[in-house]
């Protein structure tokens, strides 16, 4: 391809606002932004006729663990405690930089070829450089961090000296990067001590840093939080100054009154994982409540091992079917939803002025989606028509800030074949000494 600039003619394109499909003869993609105005010269452009696609925003993760990705089919039948313990944590402890790196070159290839162009990612204990090369190299956007645990909790523990280093080293490395951004991860409560968090907040004051975590995914870490402290999840991390605008917690789930009353007067954004939350028996969040409250929420995939994918479309159509079976016809609309996947992602992270939708000057994060006969029509509702039928194969085109990542129905940078050999190699190894 000759150049980063592009006109999409005979667009067909979806207002998140409105719930609206709307038409564009021509559609600008200039220096990685959209632009309905003519430019000066047209001749440096490519074309593409989308006369046979409809053009939908590109997707948010609000919540992702890219380097779980080989342990997806190895972790199965078990809640969060046994997962974590048996499996999930002995792999990450375990990871060199050669399967770390393949273990996010495999979530990337996913992420994009599902229509997923910025991420909200919790990292790894170390080798968090690996990470940052990867996403930068995919030319997704992505926020990463190195993980807090420093109460030990299935015989894994950071350092506390250590982690506080090593955060700064990344820090200053990550700056670098066009596409990458550090965020702070304290994985969860029950791997938390307050001296901990101490050190978190003042590197999170220090560079005003975006703070990533889990909560409420389980009634075990409430019991935990309750017995060490006489306190709820939320009540903890309120009472240990983590909670604000620039929080995101994962998960959720196990709330009281109190803890929606702290999430909502805080300005928490809480990142809707809800295949993770079926997949680890953990419950059912109340979206619809949440939403209803006013509390911002975004959606997200969670590890590949939670649900063993990594597609935004399926996080969709699931929280809405979890929702409808609670809430029946009160239940949070369709239209909501893809907002969460989308506009309300972009909150999460601030950027919701950059990203999210179709709009004049916005980064150029789109899809392009075909018209297939498994997809329905959009005339009518279009979140819902895409929510309940649109599948990774049907999204021909994915655009991150004007670059083509995934084009005529291949996902480019990557190769494919290739992804899957490395794979099956090191899956022979894994877990044994050799990793
Ligand atoms: N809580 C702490 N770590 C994890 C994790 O890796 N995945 C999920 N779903 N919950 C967690
Ligand atoms: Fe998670």
């Amino acid at each position: 391809m000759k150049n980063k600039n592009f006109i999409l003619k005979n667009v067909k394109y979806f207002d998140v606002e409105t719930n609206r499909i709307l038409f564009t003869k021509k559609l600008f993609i200039k220096d990685g932004r959209i632009s309905f105005k003519s430019p000066s010269n047209i001749t440096l452009y490519n074309s593409i006729d989308c006369k046979d696609y409809t053009l939908f925003p590109s997707f948010i993760q609000s919540h992702t663990h890219i380097c779980q990705n080989l342990i997806k089919g190895y972790a199965e039948e078990m809640q969060l405690y046994e997962w974590l313990k048996k499996v999930v944590l002995p792999y990450e402890k375990n990871l060199k930089k050669e399967t770390l790196s393949l273990s996010c070159r495999l979530s990337l290839y996913e992420l994009i070829d599902s229509g997923t162009t910025t991420i909200v990612d919790m990292g790894t204990f170390e080798n968090q450089e690996i990470i940052f090369e990867e996403i930068e190299n995919s030319k997704i956007t992505g926020y990463s961090g190195n993980v807090l645990m420093d109460r030990s909790f299935g015989g894994v523990r950071t350092g506390l000296k250590h982690y506080e280093e090593y955060s700064r080293w990344l820090i200053e490395l990550v700056k670098k990067y066009k596409n990458t951004k550090y965020i702070l991860c304290p994985r969860f409560v029950p791997g938390l001590t307050e001296k901990g968090i101490k050190v978190l907040l003042k590197l999170r004051d220090e560079y005003s840093l975006i703070v990533h975590s889990h909560s409420s995914e389980t009634i075990s870490e409430n019991l935990f939080t309750q017995k060490e402290y006489n306190l709820s999840n939320i009540e903890f991390l309120e009472k240990n100054g983590i909670l604000d605008g620039k929080t995101i917690l994962a998960h959720c789930i196990h709330l009281s009154e109190n803890d929606r009353k702290i999430l909502k007067r805080k300005n928490v954004n809480v990142a809707h994982c809800p295949s993770a939350n079926g997949k680890l028996f953990s419950g059912i969040m109340d979206l619809t409540g949440l939403y209803r409250e006013g509390i911002n929420v975004g959606i997200g995939s969670d590890g590949p091992p939670c649900n063993n994918n990594t597609d935004q479309i399926f996080e969709m159509r699931l929280a809405k079917h979890f929702q409808n079976i609670i809430y029946g016809k009160n239940s949070i609309k369709a239209n909501e939803i893809f907002k969460m996947a989308t506009v309300n992602g972009a909150k999460t992270l601030g950027i919701e002025k950059e990203t999210g939708s179709i709009k004049e000057n916005f980064f150029a994060d789109f899809i392009l989606v075909e018209n297939d006969i498994n997809v329905s029509s959009f005339d009518k509702d279009p979140s819902s028509g895409f929510i309940f039928s649109v599948y990774p194969e049907n999204i021909k085109f994915v655009f991150s800030k004007g670059i083509p990542l995934k084009f005529n129905g291949k996902v480019l940078n990557y190769d494919k074949t290739e992804l899957v050999k490395e794979k099956k190699k090191i899956l022979k190894y894994l877990f044994s000494n050799r990793l």
